[in-house]
């Protein structure tokens, strides 16, 4: 018994840290593959298939996105479809130790600003909104507040930025008991008085450098 056992538990003890080091050997590069197939090769956007630029974004918030994600508590029942296919594509994502590598390459992925889809909006009368209502978390131009948890909206595509307000003011994004910061963003949404005054706010978050 015991001469068998050993070699076993030698072969077994010098697999497992081979193996280990095959999947951290994977490249943050590789690991985003599947992602780029939705959200480009940049991270830049894809209006057509709804999904959004992430470049932008800090790492810590990825991150914070990626476990609603997968816990359900972003793009569960109720969701928008948008939201519903992302959940569905968690499953793409590598095991969470390396979440860190993935979100870190996003963020460090550069392209230029989308094209604008929206029109109407006026910049002048967002910056009151947004300095009155929004500022506060986000930043006096739209950087994020990561102390907050407040994401950067400086850099995002117009037709994302209305899309969320949307789901937010709807209660299809924010919605679940446990996703804390998305309920206190819903209740923000529904403070703007209107449509116009979500074009107005995006067109002033557009004019803010990233
Ligand atoms: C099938 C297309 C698809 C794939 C594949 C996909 N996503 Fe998404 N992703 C989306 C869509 C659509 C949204 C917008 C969800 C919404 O509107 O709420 C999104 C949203 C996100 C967000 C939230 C952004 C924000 O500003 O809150 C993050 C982060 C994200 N995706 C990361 C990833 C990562 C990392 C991968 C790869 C593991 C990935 N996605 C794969 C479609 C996709
Ligand atoms: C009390 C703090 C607070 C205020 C005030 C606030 N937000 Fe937010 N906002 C947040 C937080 C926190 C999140 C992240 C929600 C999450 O984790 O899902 C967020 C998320 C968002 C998003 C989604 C970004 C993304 O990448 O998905 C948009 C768009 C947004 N806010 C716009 C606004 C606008 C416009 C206003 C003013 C009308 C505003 N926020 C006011 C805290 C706030």
């Amino acid at each position: 018994m015991r001469l068998l056992f050993i070699p076993l538990l030698a072969v077994l003890l010098a697999a497992l840290p081979g193996a280990a080091t095959a999947a951290a050997d994977i490249s943050a590069a590789d690991l985003y593959q599947p992602c780029a197939a939705c959200h480009g090769a940049d991270a830049g956007g894809n209006a057509g298939l709804q999904a959004p630029r992430l470049n932008h974004l800090r790492p810590v918030y990825i991150l914070a996105q990626l476990d609603k994600f997968q816990r359900g508590l972003r793009g569960a029942g109720g969701a928008t479809a948008a939201a519903q296919q992302m959940a569905a594509s968690v499953s793409m994502l590598p095991p969470p130790e390396r979440w860190p590598d993935l979100a870190g390459y996003i963020s460090e992925l550069a392209s230029g600003p989308s094209t604008a889809t929206l029109a109407g909006g006026d910049a002048a009368m967002g910056g009151d909104y947004f300095n009155q209502f929004c500022g506060a978390c986000h930043g006096p131009a739209a950087g994020g507040n990561v102390a907050l948890n407040a994401p950067a909206l400086a850099g995002a595509d117009d037709w994302y930025l209305a899309a969320q307000l949307q789901a937010f003011r709807s209660g299809q994004r924010g919605q679940h008991r446990e996703d804390r910061t998305g309920r206190q963003m819903r209740n923000m949404a529904r403070v703007l008085p209107g449509e116009q005054a979500i074009l107005d706010v995006i067109a002033f978050i557009r004019s803010q450098p990233e």
